[in-house]
This record gives structure tokens, sequence and C-alpha cells, in this order.
């Protein structure tokens, strides 16, 4: 077969013949990142979706990610390597399930995590992403109930940044960061007692008590950066260690427990990335009318800033 350094030159030539761009997430593959245009956390890919010139892209992550893409520009191909890279957290909340939960509430104002699908981005106000969750729940109208799906991890988060809102949770959760405990991070601070803990704000509480800073997966690569420590236990999916050792290679990261992998981003491969450049296939597209209704949940989050 073709080693990995053939098939990344196939998939730069098919590239510029398609007028596409790779766009990744930091929990992707090495290989992946590295033959990437742009890779970022979830709220800078759907900034770059939004504003690129290409025709075609390639959306090296999980499905909710190239739909929120396919949301955003309806007039590109959006291709998807492996169309079975779900979410299961954003499996964890279905439209007719919000519906019928909003209905009981009487109208709340609802904070959808981008973890999710267009179909339920359709029934909610505004999109958050891990970077911008507090200040979404800081820009509404300070007298509406916040309903927050479906990561109550970071709903807490946000939460706990504006105690004066009424936030009700839903029940979801990212079975990869949730499965840690404080005890797993006290393990590996005694392993490592020099070492800052950076933390996915999809822990739990009792692990985000413990960590010097909760952040996005771009928000922890700034702050190793920038901060004077020399090693630091990381507390996400261990994708991000590409880049963290990358950026920092006198600086050393430990990722804070084995299990910290996602199996749904490891689905992409430099042989599907080639295969879906060549066949302009799986696509990712949303019906119109849920699209209508989801866009603009997006877009408020983006107006932002
Ligand atoms: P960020 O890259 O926005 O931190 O999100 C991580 C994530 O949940 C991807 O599924």
């Amino acid at each position: 077969g073709e080693t990995g350094a053939e098939l990344s030159a196939a998939i730069r030539r098919l590239k510029e013949e398609r007028d596409a761009l790779i766009l990744s997430h930091y929990y992707q593959r090495p290989e992946i990142q590295d033959i990437a245009d742009f890779i970022g956390d979830s709220l800078e890919l759907s900034r770059r979706a939004a504003t690129t010139a290409a025709k075609v892209l390639v959306f090296c992550g999980v499905h909710f990610m190239a739909e929120t893409a396919a949301i955003l520009s309806p007039e590109k191909v959006v291709l998807i390597p492996d169309p079975r890279a779900g979410c299961p957290l954003a499996e964890m909340i279905t439209p007719e399930a919000l519906r019928a939960r909003k209905a009981e509430l009487r109208g709340p104002v609802v904070v959808a995590y981008v973890n999710t699908t267009a179909a339920v981005k359709a029934e909610s106000d505004i999109v958050c992403t891990s970077a911008n969750a507090a200040r979404v729940v800081r820009s509404l109208p300070p007298e509406k109930d916040i309903l927050f799906v479906p990561d109550r991890n970071l709903g807490l988060y946000a939460a706990a940044q504006n105690p004066d809102r009424k936030i009700i949770f839903w029940d979801g959760y990212c079975p990869i960061h949730d499965q840690m405990r404080a005890e797993d991070i006290l393990r590996a601070k005694q392993e490592h007692p020099a070492a800052e803990v950076i933390a996915h704000p999809e822990c739990r509480p009792e692990v985000l008590a413990l960590a010097d800073k909760v952040a996005s997966t771009s928000g922890m690569l700034r702050y190793a950066l920038d901060s004077a420590a020399r090693e630091f236990i990381v507390v996400t999916e261990e994708g991000l260690l590409h880049q963290l050792r990358r950026q920092n290679p006198e600086k050393k990261f430990h990722l804070a427990s084995p299990r910290l992998v996602c199996p749904n981003m490891k689905r992409t491969t430099l042989d599907k990335v080639y295969r879906a450049l060549r066949d302009l296939a799986p696509r990712v597209t949303v019906p119109e009318d849920v699209r209508e209704r989801a866009v603009q949940a997006v877009e408020r989050m983006l107006a932002l800033g």
C-alpha cells in the first residue's frame, strides 16, 4: 500500500484540483492535523467555515462539526471522511425531547452547545461552544429562564460564572470527559507535583475544581504557551497533545488518564480523506427548512464576536 507520505502528497494535489480546504479539530490523529489547512477549536472551526472562499470543505472532526459548516455555507460541498464519526453527547437530546421540555418550562431561552444536531439547533435560540458558554449566557436578557442543552458539566461551569441567572440543565455529557474523577487528577498530581492542570469544561465540577486553567482546546494551547510552568497535566482528549508538544518542545505534557481517547474522532484516516476528495463524498447536507432556523442560532453566537 501507499505510505503516509505518499497519501499526504496525493491529498495535497487533489485538494488543489478540487479547490478544497481541509479543516481539522485538535482531537484528530496527528497525521490528519498535519495535512489540514486549518486546525481549531469548535468556535474557530465554525468561524472559518463561515468565511472561507473554498468550494469544498473536508471536515475532519465529528458529524455535528461538518453539519455546522453546512448550516453556515449551504452553497459549499461539505465532506466528512467517515460519516459514522458521531458525537454521543449530541445524541443525548432530540428535537422532540427539547420541544417537550420547552413547553413544560413555558418558553425558556434555549442555549444549545455546538455539540448538537442541526435539528436541535433549529429548536434553540443561541448556540455556544466551550470557548464562549459563559459569555453567551451573559448576553441573554437577565429576567428570562435559560435552558442549557445538552452538556450538564459545561452548563454548570457557565452557571458558576453567572450566579445571577436562572439556568435549567439537561442530563447530557461527553462520555470521554465525564469519566474523569477527582482521584484521577489527584493521582496525576502526585506523579507530577510540579505540573499545572489544564482541563476542558466538559469535565465534572469536582475535576474542574482541581484545575489551574479551564478552557476550550484552543484556550488550553494559549495557556500552555504563556504559562511559566514547565509541565502540565492535560484533562481533555489526547489529540490535543500533538499541538501542545509541537508548540512547546521544551515543556512536558502528561495525559491525566489513558482513557481520554475519543474513538469517533479517530475514525478519520488519511485514506478516508483521500477518498472523500477523490469521490466528493460522503457529503453532509441539512434540509433547508431546518437550516434556515438553525443558522439563526449559530449566527447569533457568531455576532457576539
Ligand atoms: P472545543 O474544541 O471547542 O474545546 O470542543 C471540544 C469538543 O467538545 C469537541 O467535540
